[in-house]
Parts: C-alpha cells; structure tokens; sequence
C-alpha cells in the first residue's frame, strides 16, 4: 500500500526508527537550521525530526508542528517511494521506455503517459470536501507569519518556503508542472517565487508574461511522499508530475480543485497556498538565501506571487527542508534522480556502465562517468552526449573513466582519474548553459564546462607506450593471511 500523505510517511518513519520527536520549543529563525543541519550531517543522513513546538518569529508557539529531514536517507527515499531499493524504480521504468523510437533521453520518457502501466494511475479529482481545504483562509484573513516558515542561515532576505510543490499550467497544451522551488515569504499574503529560468514553471511564467495574462500558481505543502519527490525530479514538460506519482505509487494521487483558481491541488497536502501573478506587476528582489552550494546565492529579480487563499488539514504538518554546505537531505532527493534516471540514460547512451554525482559537487557541479569502453574517442562521446540531455545540460565538470571504475565511491574515482589523465592531452573545454546557482561562471548562467578523459589510453587515440595493471593481491595469499589472521594479534 502506497503513503498516502504526509503524517502517514512520518509514522512509517518512526515504525523504521529513523524519526526522533523534538519537544522543547525551538525557534523557526535559525535554531531549527543548526539543529537539522547537525542531523543532517551525521553519517547516513541523520534522524528525521518532528518539531513538536516551534517558535514562530514573532516570538509565541506555533501548533503546527514542523518535519524536517524526511527524505534524508537510503532508507527514507526507498520508504517514500515505496521500495525496498531506489534502483528498482529505473529497472521498472527501462522496461517499460525500452523502446526503438524516440532515441532521446526526453523523447523516451514523453512516451509516458501513452503506456498502459502509466495511464493506469492518472491523477484522480475527488468530490466532496478535500483534507487539505478543512480550513479555508481567504483573502484578509490570510497571514502568513502565522505558519512556522523558518528563516534559515544568517544572511537569508527573509522565511522561505523549502519543500514545495509548485503547481502551475502550461498555457498551450495544459499539461500541469509541479516543481519544488524555493519560495520567500515577502509579507501577510505575498510570496517570492524563485523558479530558474531552465525550469519549467519559468517557461510557463514566460509565456503567460508575454501574453499579459495573469497566471494561477498554488504551492503544496505535503501530499504524498513519492509527490514530494516528484516536485523535484527533472521530468520533461510534457510529463505531469502527478501522473509519475501515481506511476511510482501504482495508485493515482488524488486532488481537490483549488479554492480561488482552476487549478488542481494535492487533496492530501497539509497546507496550499493559492495564488496569482499580475503580468503587469515589476519583479521583486528575491534573496540572498543560503544555498545548496554552500553559499548564500545573490539577491535576484523573481515574479511576485498574491496569495489569494491559503487552506490546511485540520492539524497541518509543515515540511521542511534546509540547503546549505553538503552534505544535506537534498542530496538523498538527488540521489533518487540519478538512481530512477541512470537505466534511462542507458537506454539513449549504452555504453554508461554507472553514473554519481558526489555530494560535494551538488549535482550540476561533478559527474562521474564509468563506461564500457570499445573504440577510440569514446569518452568524449558519452560526455558530448551528456551535455544533451535535459538538466545534464547544466553538467560543469564530467569524468569519464573505465567499467571496472567503481564511481559511487568518489575517492577511488579521483584516485584513478588523477592516475590516468595527462591534463593538457585528456582535458576538454566547451560552452554551453550554467546553472543559476553558480557564482563563478563568467555570465548569469553562461559559461564553460570541463570533460576529462579518465579512461585507459588507446594506440589509436596516439598512446604508445604500455598501460599498467591495477595492484591486487592473488586470492591463494589474501586466504592464508585470512586463516592465520587472529593468530597475528593485530587489532584493526
Ligand atoms: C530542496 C530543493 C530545493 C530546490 N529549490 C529550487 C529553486 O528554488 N528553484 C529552482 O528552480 N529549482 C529548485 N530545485 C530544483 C528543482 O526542484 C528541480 O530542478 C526540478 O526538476 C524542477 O522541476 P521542473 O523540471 O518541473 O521545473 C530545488 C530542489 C530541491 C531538492
């Protein structure tokens, strides 16, 4: 049975034993970030926390205790999944997409809502009163510093909304999107909406701007798990987040129609924001906010969202999540998307043997590469292809490195890359799109990406002299040091 909601994911997290209660009041300004980001940093993801009594920033407790690190292990990511392994949910979807046409990454998964497996659970609108609209805010009444949004590092402009699921509509074909941007409370019922600009709500947004016409967004907080990450998963615009939801629950996710638009809300969620922008209003100044790379990201110009109404279970839940110096939870979010995405990424370039992106170099930063390595130049085509795919594009540094390169383990990636490369000869340089988040590219998301050529060194690529083999130890002598092993007295 799939989770359905958000209270029903932490109790399966504390069945697991991964959940630890917070009682003591903690302030939503900064305490609850420091508090999080020591869990987080524990080996294996840390606990998830339920904050019992967070203390708004105006001072005064707040009822609606905040979760913070739900996804922020393997054991979690699988559980809001609802799998034993994250890998099984690529094998799952390779079987289905391992189709002769299209041959792209894009064009595969576009295929998605044409297969039987898919269309089974597509989002269902339910009737009668939703959980998520028992209590309904509109207009005046609505305030927001009445949620216990956190202020998280120092230097961030303001509160910022972090696990979100952003809902907006394409205006030519009306497929939904749903993607988890940061947002930053700006007042009682205004809000910042930070989606970058290879994002899809952007796109939306760009649209509907050069159209002049106002554009209905709601913001979920909640829902059911495998929505959450859904928000967060590079899926084509013409997928609906919701539709891969009910595909990884193998049970449609159900929704409610929002209350002061006509777009379509998660009836599970524990809290909506529903809203609009005015084509006609200036951006605002959104930021800085303390980032995933580490470093607090640039105040920047972002589209002004009114919230028209803001609706919740009857005893909301708020998601949280916190970004910062990784290791964070984001990075298990991310580590789903290389899992669930890696057999797809086969299918298109099948030489890939493995794919991960350390946490340290935060997604777009560093990709490791192993590949089956079977003519000259090679490498260079899985990392020119790479460049190609979707949010790949974004990719700064790729090494490509031999099949028996064990690339989930980045010391012995490096350790083997820096043995193999002669710089000026297996470096590469090439241009293309930058993410919005990097500080260092020479313009606002342009700028130049690095390939290296790890792999082993062909006659035909011009190396001429012999190739050394790896140290390893010959079986017959690891056994008799194994057998002798208690009798040496060496305590390691
Ligand atoms: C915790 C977290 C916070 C994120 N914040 C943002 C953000 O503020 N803006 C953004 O454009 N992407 C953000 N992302 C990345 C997007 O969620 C991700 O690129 C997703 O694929 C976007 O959905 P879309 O492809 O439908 O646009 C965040 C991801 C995570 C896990």
């Amino acid at each position: 049975m799939a989770l359905d909601n958000l209270r029903a994911f932490v109790e399966a997290i504390d069945r697991a034993g991964q959940l630890r209660r917070v009682e003591p009041p903690v302030s939503v300004e900064r305490e609850l970030t420091e508090i999080a980001d020591r869990c987080m940093k524990a080996p294996g993801g840390g606990p998830a926390l339920l904050v019992q009594r967070p203390v708004l920033r105006g001072g005064g407790s707040s009822a609606c205790p905040v979760a913070v690190n739900l996804f922020g292990s393997d054991r979690r990511m699988a559980l809001a999944l609802g799998v034993e392994r994250v890998d099984d949910v690529g094998e799952r979807l390779t079987a289905l997409l391992n189709l002769k046409v299209p041959d792209s990454l894009f064009g595969k998964l576009a295929m998605l809502p044409q297969l039987a497996e898919v269309a089974k659970f597509p989002p269902r609108v339910t009737t009668g009163r939703a959980p998520c609209q028992a209590t309904v805010l509109r207009g005046t009444e609505v305030d927001l510093g009445t949620l216990p949004v956190p202020v998280c590092w120092p230097e961030d402009g303001g509160p910022y909304i972090t696990l979100s699921g952003v809902i907006t509509r394409d205006p030519a074909t009306g497929v939904r999107n749903v993607g988890m941007y940061r947002v930053q409370v700006l007042g009682p019922r205004e809000v910042a909406m930070h989606w970058q600009r290879h994002k899809v709500g952007a796109a939306h947004w760009r649209t509907l701007a050069a159209r002049g016409e106002r554009m209905p967004v709601a913001i979920a907080l909640g829902g059911d798990p495998a929505s959450i990450y859904a928000a967060s998963a590079p899926l084509p615009p013409s997928i609906d987040e919701y539709l891969f939801a009910g595909f990884l629950r193998r049970e449609p996710v159900r929704l409610a129609k929002a209350i002061t638009s006509d777009l379509d809300v998660p009836a599970e969620a524990e809290i909506v924001l529903e809203g609009y922008i005015d084509p006609a209003e200036d951006l605002v100044l959104e930021g800085p906010f303390g980032d995933h790379t580490g470093f607090y990201s640039l105040a920047d110009y972002y589209p002004r969202v009114h919230i028209t109404a803001v609706t919740s279970r009857a005893d909301p839940i708020y998601p949280h999540t916190i970004v910062g110096r990784p290791p964070m939870e984001d990075f298990y979010l991310g580590q789903a998307t290389e899992r669930i995405f890696l057999p797809l990424l086969k299918l298109t370039l099948p030489e890939i043997v493995d794919l991960h992106m350390p946490a340290e170099g935060i997604f777009h930063n560093l990709v490791f590469v192993s590949i089956d390595k079977q003519y000259p130049g090679q490498a260079y085509k899985v990392m020119n292809g790479l460049w190609g795919q979707g949010l790949m594009a974004l990719a700064k540094v790729i090494i490509v490195l031999d099949h028996d390169v064990n690339v989930r383990d980045p010391k012995e990636a490096w350790w083997v890359a820096l043995n193999h490369i002669d710089p000026e000869r297996d470096v590469r340089f090439s241009m293309g799109p930058i993410d919005v988040l990097d500080h260092a590219s020479r313009g606002f998301t342009f700028g130049s990406k690095m390939g290296i050529d790890a792999t082993r060194k062909w006659k035909e690529e011009g190396f001429t002299r012999e190739w050394p083999r790896r140290i390893v130890m010959d079986d017959a002598t690891k056994q008799r040091v194994d057998a002798m092993w208690k009798d040496l007295g060496i305590d390691l």
